[in-house]
């Protein structure tokens, strides 16, 4: 049995397709079974959540190998972007051990970092520290920016681009690797039929998409892929933290992007490796204006 946390997100909803589709048998830590659509009836569900280490005992029963996707980059009512990407982690694995788990696949993030200026990619650290110190075989996954068609930030693009001129947060920004969800999905598969004594299920491994892109760059493909060519605004970062942090306190949890998201496009997600990794697992990253339509 293989536990999938995650399962209902942008890398999860094609890994969990996948899974199904190679007959693996599935076990989904979800907070809410609706939103796995209609492979819901094909796998087994337990409910859970990342603040709720109890729920994690349960899930693991008779589990052998975890991929865990859940994570989050802004916080949540219940929980802190440390607790739930940090702390809950750590306590997976804990509940891992204890199960007798024989494989931890965890999906970090290009970039994580103690130092790092964002609080998400410092928790992605604390993370993999936790699951490299543990008594488990585990594999460390760690993409750049994840993208897939009408993805959150596409949508978001989108609807600013009714404006003649799209604002994006945060000055000029650094250079990601974007990589397509399938692309993702693809590498987890590999890994998670690797067999279990070869290095490539142990390594940690970085996966970039095939073009560096700077957020502008990227928005740009991402307007053109819609028809909505617009000059793109860098809107300066000081300017970006303060509306954004006034924007949370009056919408809360409605906002449409929160400072810890806005200031992850200020923070190098690149990997030296290139596709390297992705293509060492079989896979080869499509261009993002491939995958998009925007060639
Ligand atoms: N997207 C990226 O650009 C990117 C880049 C690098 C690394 N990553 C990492 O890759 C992993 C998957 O990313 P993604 O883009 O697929 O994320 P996503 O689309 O935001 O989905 C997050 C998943 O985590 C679940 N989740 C969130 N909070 C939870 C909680 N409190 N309890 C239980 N489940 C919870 C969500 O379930 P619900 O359906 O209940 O919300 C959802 O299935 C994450 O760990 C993320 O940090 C993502």
């Amino acid at each position: 049995m293989l536990l999938l946390t995650g399962a209902t997100g942008l890398v999860g909803t094609p890994l969990l397709r996948r899974l199904v589709a190679a007959r693996v048998p599935v076990r989904c830590l979800v907070r809410d079974p609706k939103r796995l659509g209609p492979e819901r009836v094909r796998v087994q569900i337990a409910l859970g959540d990342l603040t709720d280490p109890p729920s994690f005992r349960n899930a693991l029963r008779g589990v052998k190998t975890v991929v865990h996707l859940a994570g989050t980059v802004r916080d949540q009512a219940a929980g802190s972007i440390e607790e739930l990407n940090g702390i809950a982690t750590w306590r997976m694995v804990q509940a891992a051990e204890r199960a007798g788990v024989q494989h931890f696949i965890f999906l970090s993030a290009l970039g994580a970092g103690a130092h790092n200026r964002a609080r998400y990619l410092r928790a992605k650290a604390l993370a993999e520290q936790a699951v490299a110190d543990s008594g488990l075989r585990h594999t460390i996954v760690a993409p750049s920016l994840v993208y897939a068609p009408g993805d959150r930030w596409s949508t978001l693009l989108g609807r600013l681009a009714l404006a003649p001129v799209v604002p994006l947060p945060g000055g000029s920004g650094a250079r990601s690797q974007p990589i397509w969800a399938e692309d993702v999905a693809d590498c987890l598969l590999a890994l998670i039929q690797a067999p279990a004594d070869g290095a490539v299920a142990s390594a940690r491994h970085e996966l970039g998409g095939p073009d560096a892109l700077s957020p502008s760059e990227a928005a740009h493909v991402v307007l053109r892929a819609a028809g909505r060519e617009r000059p793109v605004l860098p809107v300066p970062t000081f300017l970006t933290s303060r509306g954004l942090r006034v924007a949370e306190a009056l919408a809360k949890s409605r906002t449409p992007v929160t400072w810890d998201e806005a200031e992850l496009l200020q923070v190098p997600m690149t990997t030296r490796h290139g596709t390297a990794h992705a293509e060492a697992l079989g896979v080869v990253p499509q261009r993002m204006a491939v995958v998009l339509g925007a060639v």
